[in-house]
């Protein structure tokens, strides 16, 4: 846990965002609350953005493509599935944590200032098509409350992305 929050802090947050995403419709709103809400909250969440992954054409690969995001501008606004921490997390359909960015070779930089970072697949139907991807300027910054809080959110998404799309 990291020290300057509680445990009651990262519950009373899980609540928050349930009563936002029982209250939207709009998948963009509620993915752009999420990303400007935590970064508000939590003072080691520097970076927050969505990368969703755009339909591809016959022939062309699928790539993660850059949604709503609060922090400094990436590089990186499409990453192909192959590459990454971020293309890691949607091919395994797992959360991937990564304490110290600058050990692992797949890491793509956006901020030299970033040391950690955390990323959640946000799934429909049991696929993976996007994720919620955070980074801290803090080495080993992501604690198993925040892989919850965070797994929270992308579940939220990933919620009304199956009830708001047809099919
Ligand atoms: N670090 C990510 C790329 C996205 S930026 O952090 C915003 C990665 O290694 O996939």
């Amino acid at each position: 846990m990291n020290e300057r929050l509680m445990r009651a802090d990262y519950q009373h947050l899980v609540e928050e965002f349930t009563v936002i995403a029982e209250a939207t419709e709009n998948v963009d709103e509620l993915m752009n609350i999420i990303v400007r809400h935590l970064q508000e909250r939590m003072p080691h969440f520097n970076w927050v953005g969505f990368y969703m992954i755009e339909k591809s054409r016959p022939g062309e690969d699928p790539m993660l493509v850059l949604g709503p995001y609060v922090g400094a501008e990436t590089p990186h606004k499409r990453i192909p599935l192959n590459q990454g921490i971020c293309g890691a997390a949607v091919l395994t359909g797992q959360t991937v944590v990564v304490d110290d960015v600058n050990a692992d070779p797949r890491y793509l930089a956006c901020s030299l200032e970033t040391k950690s970072e955390i990323v959640a697949p946000v799934f429909v139907r049991g696929e993976a098509v996007g994720e919620l991807d955070i980074d801290s300027h803090t080495p080993s910054a992501f604690t198993d409350d925040d892989r919850k809080l965070v797994e929270h959110c992308a579940e939220l998404v990933g919620n009304l992305l199956e009830k708001t799309q047809d099919g």
